[in-house]
């Protein structure tokens, strides 16, 4: 099976790990132990930000962002509804409500029109995802924030290595939330890190990942345990030194697929606009016209011919079971996005043959 996505894991990441686990300091009483320190310092210059938090996984930076951005119980935070799960879980653990703005049907990303018309008086922040590894559209979705006094959490989990108007992802937004899940761009098999110029975020994410301790012992806030251990952050230095080789593979990967995807008429083929720069985490197409049932088949065909291909994401949040009582929406772009899209290998391990045959392969299956 060629997998949609695969860890790029050598022997330099297994000898840090080794390195670690014989200097017997395996974590750090505030989570900040000196693999981790490394790790945020140099992730911070990487996505040029004041401050980079290490936590455990990136549904925590996202939590204890929002947290940090002052949104409470009863708030409301607009998000997409096409992303994955967590970016709205973490709006539920506070008790704030999530908000669906609809995307945008070429880029996938959070429409600013939609965000625009979804504001209330409750509106305390907007969460852009960066989906697939493709910027949200950020200079509006900044200038809608500063006009209504609103925060910006970006759910950068999916674009580590993209930018935006030249910048990394995080660099219109209040702070950045990254997964190091183990399918990401880089990854430490769980692992999240928070970037931002904000020294009070800085400061209460550091509190929030360490049950509330700014020193041990002396709680000045409710917080959690969201450490992430020395061992991860020492794969998460190498992986970063890694990453813009591994970007530019998947980068020549769908550029690739693209050259030879782009004889179908019927597909809609992911596109970069002017001023973005893809990290390529998911190479995404659309079956233009197609139903729900035609793009499962092809889906399925798929995985029988060995190629992993895979939906993201085919159950939008505001359609799931326990998301629908936050409120009936009719979001026309993201429902035919989810019955339409599908994404396909460009990892860097994928071969050129691979991709040879995973074009040859969706070309006769839309045939
Ligand atoms: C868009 C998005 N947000 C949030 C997360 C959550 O990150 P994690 O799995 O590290 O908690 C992920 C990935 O897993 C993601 O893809």
């Amino acid at each position: 099976m060629i997998q949609i996505n695969a860890p790029q894991i050598g022997k330099e990441e297994i000898e840090a790990v080794i390195k670690v686990m014989k200097s017997g300091a395996l974590t750090h009483g505030l989570g900040a132990g000196p693999m981790v320190t490394e790790f945020e310092k140099s992730f911070a210059k990487f996505v040029k930000a004041k401050h980079a938090i290490a936590m455990n996984t990136g549904t925590a930076a996202l939590h204890s962002s929002l947290v940090a951005a002052g949104v409470k119980h009863g708030d409301e935070v607009i998000l997409p509804s096409f992303t994955f799960v967590a970016t709205a879980e973490v709006v539920v653990m506070i008790g704030a409500k999530p908000v669906f703005a609809d995307i945008d049907s070429i880029t996938y990303t959070i429409s600013p029109k939609s965000v625009e018309k979804v504001i209330t008086r409750k509106t305390k922040a907007i969460m852009p995802v960066d989906l697939y590894g493709l910027s949200a559209d950020m200079q509006p979705i900044r200038e809608i924030a500063n006009e209504h006094g609103l925060k910006i959490i970006e759910d950068a989990a999916q674009a580590h290595g993209a930018s935006y108007k030249g910048k990394p992802p995080g660099a219109f937004a209040d702070a950045a939330c990254w997964s190091f899940y183990g399918s990401k761009n880089m990854t430490t098999g769980e692992g999240g890190m928070i970037t931002t110029n904000d020294d009070k975020i800085a400061e209460t994410t550091r509190c929030m990942r360490s049950h509330g301790e700014k020193e041990k012992y002396m709680s000045g806030m409710l917080g959690h345990n969201y450490h992430m251990p020395e061992v991860e952050a020492a794969i998460g230095c190498v992986q970063l030194k890694k990453l813009p080789k591994f970007v530019a593979r998947r980068s020549e990967n769908a550029k690739k697929l693209s050259e030879k995807l782009k004889k179908s008429k019927s597909l809609q083929l992911p596109i970069v606009p002017d001023g973005y720069k893809h990290s390529w985490y998911l190479y995404t197409v659309r079956m233009k016209n197609a139903k729900k049932a035609q793009r499962d088949k092809v889906v399925e065909s798929l995985k029988e011919k060995e190629i992993g291909a895979m939906i993201c994401y085919v159950n939008p949040i505001h359609l799931m079971p326990f998301y629908a009582k936050y409120g009936k929406y009719k979001l026309s772009e993201t429902e035919k996005a989810s019955q339409q899209v599908l994404s396909l290998p460009v990892h860097p391990s994928v071969t050129g043959e691979q991709i040879d045959y995973i074009a040859k392969t969706v070309l006769n299956l839309l045939r």
